[in-house]
């Protein structure tokens, strides 16, 4: 069977390589049947007839002209296949290029653009692997293959939504490696509140790429720096989509979706004659869409414990199954949130794949402080993230509105989410926090001659590499709201020689500050100084026991 295979290959590269026309065009006159090729002007990039796998049935393709590995990049009529030898592509009556079986006035597969001339039109195969459609008196373009994909995404195609047209360019899987037609499995941008990239199955997320966080997407931390690959990610009125370029020609590499609901990226070698995996996703189990159900985080990093946690506030909807070590029931709050209550605020998820954002609200001109303020305003907000949260201090902002789902951790990457709170929760991070060795300092100043008492605080938190004492906390950094979260470096006390030193001050349980202050609420604050924010608090005489 293997060597039925490898023969049926080698016939088909034979085959491919080696039947030839050198013309990269079809018109009303010079259309192509099964046997014929025709090659872009560089013969980077072949089209022509092929069956796929040990499938008999013939369909038009386009794949690369000089690799030795039959690869094919682009179907026409992928889910219409010619049952025999008698397929003919062409220039119809009505300018467009249809392809014909056996039945002469009924194309199999056509492009279907509205009614033109057929006398000027002309398709051409371009090095980009791209089959253009178009006039050749004006010019004009009329329909183009980069913009309905199969399973493969070359350099320079774009992938995503034109929000004019409402044209989606989205990769699906093969059905098998003997069948092009549409699979389950395709790799899509949905614009639904903050844009993101995901694989589907059928209609269900089944990974998410995530937004794009400035630089790459929030679900693929190994995507670093342009270097090879020229990544342009643009969101405005017009279109949401990406482009991978490369930036050196001579890099062979195309991204698929494999029909077993994986997405990969392939680069060619020259020297092994062969195509090598140079990333593929999803890896893991958290990577899995919902994998812990809604307000739950996914750390793949937790050692032998259970990947799933529930976010700040919220526990396990059955503890039951949770205890079982199945989280997709997700959790549920430990107390009711309905309506604003007294001492709200929120505690920070570190370094984690943002939730499903498509329940977001985006406002690219706050920035972190405004998008607090603006989650704390409206009650049924669940929390907050920067929208582009690598970025150095992060820019825009994302409000969350009825869950938040697909959260997972990273060890060197992620964006920081602040998860809304009552009071209690609060209390109870901060209480964490100083279990995890953050100090918290608290300087109290009596200063006025009136009833009004002032403090200040300075607060510093420094962090112990001791994580064995605080892996309950490992992945779960608290800041407090309001002013505290944003003036960590103001607090923070530095010696002249850089280091950070103890003071040797009154300390003040944490909860008590928080009653006193109204939970740091901006009305009570009195002024910043030296130390950090001045506030006055509720009743003198309580932080002075
Ligand atoms: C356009 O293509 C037609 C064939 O379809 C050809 O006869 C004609 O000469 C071409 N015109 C130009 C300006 O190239
Ligand atoms: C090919 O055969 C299948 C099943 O026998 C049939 O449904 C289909 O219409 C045929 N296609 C063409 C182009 O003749
Ligand atoms: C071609 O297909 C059309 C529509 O399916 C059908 O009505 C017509 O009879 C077919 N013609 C031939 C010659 O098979
Ligand atoms: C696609 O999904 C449907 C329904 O789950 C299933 O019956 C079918 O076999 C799947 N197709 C492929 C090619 O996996
Ligand atoms: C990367 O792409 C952008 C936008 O397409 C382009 O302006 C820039 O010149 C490219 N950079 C390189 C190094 O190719
Ligand atoms: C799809 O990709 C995954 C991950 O790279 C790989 O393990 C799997 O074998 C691929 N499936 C097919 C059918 O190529
Ligand atoms: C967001 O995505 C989830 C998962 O696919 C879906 O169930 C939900 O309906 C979507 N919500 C919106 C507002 O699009
Ligand atoms: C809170 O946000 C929700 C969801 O965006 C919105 O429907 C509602 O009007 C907002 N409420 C207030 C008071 O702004």
């Amino acid at each position: 069977m293997v060597t039925v295979r490898w023969l049926l290959r080698t016939l088909l590269v034979f085959h491919l390589l080696h039947f030839s026309t050198s013309v990269d065009t079809i018109t009303s006159t010079q259309s192509i049947k099964d046997g014929d090729l025709i090659v872009s002007i560089g013969k980077i990039f072949a089209l022509g007839f092929f069956s796929p796998g040990n499938s008999m049935k013939r369909y038009v393709g386009i794949w690369y002209y000089q690799v030795s590995e039959p690869t094919i990049v682009w179907v026409a009529n992928r889910d219409n296949p010619v049952n025999d030898t008698s397929g003919i592509l062409s220039i119809n009556t009505h300018g467009n290029l249809a392809l014909f079986g056996s039945n002469e006035t009924f194309p199999v597969w056509s492009t279907n653009i509205p009614v033109t001339s057929a006398k000027n039109t002309v398709a051409q195969l371009l090095d980009s692997g791209n089959l253009i459609l178009l006039r050749n008196d004006t010019n004009k373009l009329l329909w183009q293959s980069f913009d309905y994909p199969t399973h493969t995404l070359l350099p320079f195609m774009k992938l995503g939504l034109n929000r004019r047209t409402g044209l989606n360019r989205e990769l699906t899987a093969w059905k098998s490696a003997d069948d092009p037609g549409t699979g389950n499995f395709s790799y899509r941008i949905d614009p639904t509140g903050f844009p993101q990239l995901s694989l589907y199955k059928g209609t269900t997320k089944w990974w998410r790429s995530g937004s794009w966080t400035g630089q790459r997407w929030s679900g693929v931390p190994e995507m670093t720096s342009n270097y090879i690959f020229n990544v342009t990610f643009v969101n405005n009125q017009d279109e949401a989509s990406i482009v991978y370029a490369v930036t050196k020609p001579s890099v062979t590499t195309r991204m698929i979706v494999n029909e077993s609901g994986f997405v990969q990226r392939f680069t060619w070698s020259n020297a092994d004659r062969r195509w090598i995996g140079f990333w593929s996703a999803p890896k893991e189990q958290c990577d899995y869409y919902g994998h812990c159900g809604a307000s739950s985080n996914c750390d793949p990093y937790h050692e032998d414990k259970f990947e799933c946690t529930c976010l700040p506030g919220f526990e396990p909807k059955s503890p039951d199954e949770w205890y079982l070590r199945d989280g997709s029931g997700g959790c549920k709050r430990k107390r009711e949130m309905s309506t604003c209550q007294k001492g709200e605020g929120f505690v920070k998820v570190a370094r984690v794949k943002i939730p499903d954002t498509n329940v977001t609200r985006v406002e690219m001109s706050y920035d972190l402080k405004a998008c607090e303020e603006e989650c704390l305003k409206n009650c049924s907000c669940l929390g907050y993230t920067s929208a582009y949260g690598e970025s150095k201090g992060g820019i825009g902002c994302l409000t969350y509105y009825g869950y938040l789902i697909d959260t997972r951790t990273y060890t060197n990457a992620g964006q920081d989410l602040y998860v809304r709170v009552d009071a209690a929760e609060l209390a109870l991070y901060a209480k964490k926090g100083s279990l995890r060795k953050k100090t918290i300092l608290a300087i109290g100043i009596v200063s006025s001659v009136a009833t009004i008492l002032l403090l200040a605080f300075a607060y510093w938190l420094f962090r112990r590499k001791r994580a064995d004492k605080a892996r309950d906390a490992k992945n779960i950094e608290f800041s407090l709201t309001s002013s505290l979260t944003h003036f960590d470096d103001s607090i923070s006390v530095k010696e002249p020689d850089g280091s950070r030193s103890n003071f040797d001050l009154p300390m003040f349980q944490l909860s008590t500050i928080v009653a006193a202050t109204n939970n740091f609420s901006p009305d009570r604050k009195l002024g910043e100084g030296g130390f950090g924010s001045v506030y006055k608090v509720l009743s003198s005489g309580l932080l002075i026991s």
